[in-house]
């Protein structure tokens, strides 16, 4: 900049806000949670995540999260994963993930955050810092930290803090558009991110189901499942662009 004079680039992309839940991930053959047929139907949450499931039975959370895993290892990223990589092309893409799945990497997004976890991390129970890839499908009692601890699953469990919260709502404040996918908005911090993006800035919510989100001036709801409605999306921004 020879003249001091400030230079914005003309082609700066804008910023466009995904926060994914299980439903983005449905698709791909993984359960959702409180959908009919769901993961909690089919478990207690507190007996299997939670730190009171661990203190009081540490194997069957290992086994809930160890049959988690070997699905996730048989399933694939699906068209919705596939097409947030294609609004690569269009905007500075950033993804908030509710998912403890990998899909979203393995389908190529360059710019993900993990809200409650990876299923396919393990972490010391005694550094929690210390964390390690899982080789294969199983983490089990007796796997330890280099400090000798056991390993648990790298998963936020019901009860216990979100640490990335405060990096979400700095990407959520910067978006430019916010899109939701696949998530009933019930659980909190997470539900609560759209709270903090920009006054009147588009939302686009995609979901086959009911929503637990007035409607507002801004929102635009895309009644589909994330694969169809992930192509939607693409055509509704292709056009304003
Ligand atoms: P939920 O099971 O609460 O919600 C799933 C949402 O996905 C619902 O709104 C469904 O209508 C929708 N859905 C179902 N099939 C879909 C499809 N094919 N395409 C798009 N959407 C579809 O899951 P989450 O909102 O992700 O936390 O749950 C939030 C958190 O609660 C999870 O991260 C997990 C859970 O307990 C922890 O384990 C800490």
């Amino acid at each position: 900049m020879k003249d001091g004079k400030s230079f914005i680039p003309y082609n700066v992309m804008r910023k466009l806000v995904v926060l994914t839940g299980a439903g983005m991930s449905a698709e791909s053959g993984l359960k959702t949670f409180r959908d009919m047929g769901g993961l909690w139907e089919q478990y207690d949450v507190y007996e299997v995540a939670s730190p009171r499931a661990w203190e009081r039975d540490p194997s069957l959370v290992l086994r809930f999260y160890n049959e988690r895993r070997k699905q996730l290892l048989k399933a694939e990223p699906n068209q919705g994963h596939l097409g947030l990589v294609e609004l690569e092309s269009m905007f500075d893409v950033r993804i908030i993930t509710q998912n403890v799945d990998d899909l979203h990497e393995r389908a190529g997004s360059s710019n993900i955050l993990h809200l409650h976890g990876e299923l396919r991390k393990s972490r010391s129970t005694k550094d929690p810092s210390i964390i390690y890839d899982i080789d294969g499908e199983e983490l089990n009692i007796g796997d330890f930290c280099e400090l000798g601890s056991q390993l648990r699953p790298h998963v936020v469990w019901f009860g216990e803090a979100v640490p990335a919260i405060e990096e979400a709502i700095s990407i959520a404040a910067k978006a430019d558009i916010f899109v939701v996918i696949g998530t009933s908005l019930n659980v909190y911090p997470a539900a609560g991110l759209l709270n903090y993006i920009r006054s009147g800035i588009p939302v686009y919510l995609i979901d086959p189901g009911e929503l637990n989100a007035p409607p507002k001036e801004n929102y635009t709801f895309i009644k589909e499942p994330a694969g169809k409605g992930v192509r939607i999306l693409i055509e509704q921004l292709s056009m304003q662009t």
